[in-house]
């Protein structure tokens, strides 16, 4: 059924790749071996980070905070790769200013409301810190997901190309410690000037220079990650990742048909196994024919969401779909959402409603502004 949730709201650049684990004490970070991380695996029943699916039972996740977020300044190609066409020229002369602190203070109420709903279903919830990204040139603290990237007992730092974005994990550097300390592998990509990358041709607004990826152009199937290029993901960024994950997981690229791509959760969301929520734009049959995912049903989200009240500067309608799973069965979608909605609980899911329409406006849905540190299951082979 679907749940009527009160709807009120409470409330470096450097070259050759690096793996690197914060030393025991948390306060430095020491350059460890392949084998080194390979023998860590061993630890992986004691890490408080966990996590190989989208779907197994959440025990622990972050929730981004919104206060602070600032209009992102990026090239003009990257922008207009990126960010809906109506919204350019605000991105083009803005970057750099704090986003319209109405939003900001509503999505905060809204990433507050959704943390206490987590809590209130056993969920353990950290947040990050607070930053003044445009006193630091940055962009937010709200969407956990797109910077950091949880495989198996590892959290990943992404590199992201975004120059406003490079610096993003340091509003988890204390979250990121605390779990090193408790055991979980963290691994830092190596950041590269965001100019040595820059493309002014071809499909993407990124070369091949350097590794480049965003955390959120991955999704996890067990042992497989399943990812797409995009303006913040090159084939370089790939290989990095295929090479620090190691043989224990494939990693396979959708072709997704998406000329702004970024960022691949409002394109295929696995629900559970052998069932997946699909953009039919973006990734219609003859592409998820192609894929690992091919033998999976495909639920298809019914249509974009249509403009509404609140600026969408940064989404397309899409983002509706980038729902966060809680287990197999529980998911949290938005209210406004109600089609999308009705197909799930039709399918036997049990859909928790939780508003989320300023968070939208600051760049994605429950998918994106969260973190799944720790989840029930193990690395099984679902495809
Ligand atoms: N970049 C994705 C979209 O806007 C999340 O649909």
């Amino acid at each position: 059924m679907v749940n009527g949730v009160d709807t009120s709201c409470s409330g470096g650049i450097s070259d050759p790749p690096t793996l690197a684990r914060a030393a025991v004490t948390g306060c430095g970070v020491d350059m460890v071996t392949r084998a080194e991380l390979t023998a860590l695996d061993a630890l992986e029943g004691l890490s408080p980070v966990r996590c190989f699916s989208e779907w197994d039972l959440l025990e622990e996740a972050i929730v981004g905070v919104a206060s602070g977020t600032a209009i992102p300044r990026e090239s003009e190609r990257m922008i207009r790769s990126t960010i809906p066409a109506e919204w350019h020229d605000l991105f083009l002369t803005k970057g750099g200013e704090p986003f319209p602190a109405d939003i900001v203070d509503a999505a905060q109420a809204e990433l507050d409301h959704l943390a206490n709903v987590l809590a209130g279903i056993g969920v353990v919830v950290r947040r990050p810190d607070r930053v003044d990204w445009s006193a630091r040139g940055g962009h937010t603290s709200a969407m956990p997901r797109d910077c950091l990237l949880v495989v198996g007992t590892s959290v990943i730092e992404a590199p992201m190309v975004w120059r406003s974005r490079q610096n993003e994990t340091a509003a988890y550097r204390g979250l990121l410690a605390d779990y090193a300390e408790r055991g979980a592998r963290w691994v830092s990509a190596p950041r590269t000037d965001p100019r040595r990358l820059e493309s002014n041709t071809g499909r993407w607004a990124i070369n091949d220079a350097a590794p480049a990826f965003d955390a959120a152009d991955f999704i996890r199937v067990g042992r497989d990650i399943i990812g797409q290029l995009s303006h913040v993901t090159n084939r370089s960024g790939v290989a990095w990742l295929r090479n620090v994950l190691g043989p224990d997981y494939r990693v396979s690229l959708l072709d997704v048909d998406d000329p702004h791509a970024m960022h691949i959760d409002a394109t295929v969301m696995p629900l559970r196994p052998g069932v997946i929520l699909v953009n039919p734009t973006r990734a219609p049959d003859h592409v998820l024919d192609r894929s690992p995912l091919a033998r999976w049903e495909r639920i298809v989200v019914p249509h974009p969401r249509p403009p509404g009240r609140v600026p969408r500067y940064m989404t397309s309608g899409w983002i509706n779909m980038n729902v966060l799973s809680v287990d197999y069965e529980r998911v949290i979608v938005d209210p406004r959402d109600t089609d999308l909605a009705r197909r799930l609980d039709r399918r036997g899911f049990d859909v928790t409603l939780v508003p989320f329409e300023h968070v939208n406006a600051i760049g994605g849905s429950f998918h994106c502004a969260t973190l799944d540190v720790r989840r029930q299951g193990g690395r099984e082979s679902y495809v």
